[in-house]
């Protein structure tokens, strides 16, 4: 069952270009235009709709505050995203023109379950997106946006990942079509890009070797620190919880403009720290900021790990080890840059003799608060 792999990880990080195009299937029609019948939210609320909270855990919430990115710049509807173990208790702002959005591969998750009971009793409409067929989450939703991932068998997520953030644009994207807003020639651009991504998915997938050395020759390390800023955050913290989960060693992510109001106090000589380099078109502020980050931290004596486009050659003299990615929208990123963070954290867990497909002390699917 695991078709020829030592792991279920490493199937199921090689079948995401796959799950990626299985979960866009059938919803952009030739126009170009997003048909999501299964939102069955009526437009009239998606247009009422005057704040969004995503409520997910551990990978999953990782995947909301990217979507948060994306549904705020083509909806202009406020987001906020929450750790679903942390919503409930706070005694949260919702109403009846509340979208609540809970992420979740297995649907069972019990922390993501209550804060949206929760949510429901208030008066919000919960749209679920769910990678299992008719699991709770989604049977106690408004309404559900299924990943196509496939079943994911190794307790570290990776194709679900992949398939939220897909979801997760899909539904921006058509969120941002039901109530017209200003971005139409960009929207059409990002969804011929997202029909390409998952051949772009497969290039990342075929480039990895170098990524396989790296990781066995930092087994011996304690400490793996992950940069990022804009969307390029999130992936450092999904890259860290990875690490975290399958090395079981220490990782870190930072938003990138952090460092200097404290993190930089963690970097000594030799300290692997990778950095996920945002797109050096388009926003090109970001990317400048960046650059500076890494010429910082290996001035201290970082050893960096650069993620960066094809082509981006501000990055070079800074990069101790460079990893290419194609070039892709700013807000599509995370579907290439996180491909290499797993493959790293899952070669190191093999390095350092760990089990991969079930990491100590964790479960598929966290039934309990
Ligand atoms: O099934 P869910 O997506 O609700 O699970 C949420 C988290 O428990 C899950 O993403 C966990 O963080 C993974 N083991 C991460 O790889």
């Amino acid at each position: 069952e695991k078709g020829g792999y030592d792991y279920f990880m490493l199937k199921e990080i090689a079948e995401q270009p796959k799950a990626v195009a299985d979960t866009l299937l059938g919803r952009i029609d030739g126009a170009g235009r997003l048909t999501l019948d299964e939102v069955r939210i009526p437009d009239a609320v998606l247009r009422a709709a005057d704040k969004i909270v995503i409520i997910a855990c551990g990978t999953a919430f990782h995947a909301g505050l990217i979507a948060k990115y994306a549904i705020e710049h083509w909806t202009r509807i406020p987001c906020e995203v929450e750790l679903a173990s942390e919503f409930r208790y706070r005694d949260p702002i919702l109403g009846q023109r509340t979208l609540v959005i809970a992420i979740s591969q297995s649907g069972e998750t019990m922390d993501t379950l209550m804060a949206l009971r929760h949510a429901r009793e208030q008066g919000a409409k919960v749209l679920a997106v769910c990678n299992t067929n008719g699991s709770t989450i989604p049977r106690e939703s408004d309404a559900v946006l299924y990943t196509h991932a496939g079943p994911e068998v190794a307790v570290a997520s990776t194709k679900a990942f992949l398939t939220q953030l897909v979801a997760c644009y899909l539904l921006a994207l058509y969120l941002g079509q039901v109530r017209g807003t200003k971005w139409g020639d960009e929207i059409h651009a990002v969804v011929r890009e997202l029909a390409r991504i998952g051949d772009e998915v497969e290039r990342v997938l075929e480039t990895m070797e170098p990524v396989r050395a790296l990781a066995r020759s930092l087994a011996h390390k304690d400490t793996v620190l992950f940069l990022g800023r804009h969307v390029g955050y999130p992936v450092a913290l999904e890259g860290a919880l990875k690490l975290k989960e399958l090395a079981y060693m220490h990782a870190e992510g930072f938003a990138a403009g952090e460092l200097k109001h404290g993190p930089i106090a963690l970097i000594e000589e030799d300290l692997p720290v990778v950095v996920v380099v945002p797109s050096p078109r388009g926003r090109s502020v970001l990317h400048d900021k960046i650059v500076s980050n890494i010429q910082e931290i290996r001035a201290r004596g970082a050893r960096t790990i650069v993620i960066a486009e094809e082509g981006d050659e501000a990055v070079v003299p800074y990069a101790d080890h460079l990893v290419r990615i194609p070039a892709t929208p700013t807000l599509l990123q995370p579907l290439v840059s996180t491909v290499p963070l797993q493959v790293f954290a899952c070669e190191l867990a093999t390095a350092r003799g760990n089990e991969v497909d079930q990491p100590r002390n964790l479960a598929k699917s966290v039934t309990v608060e």
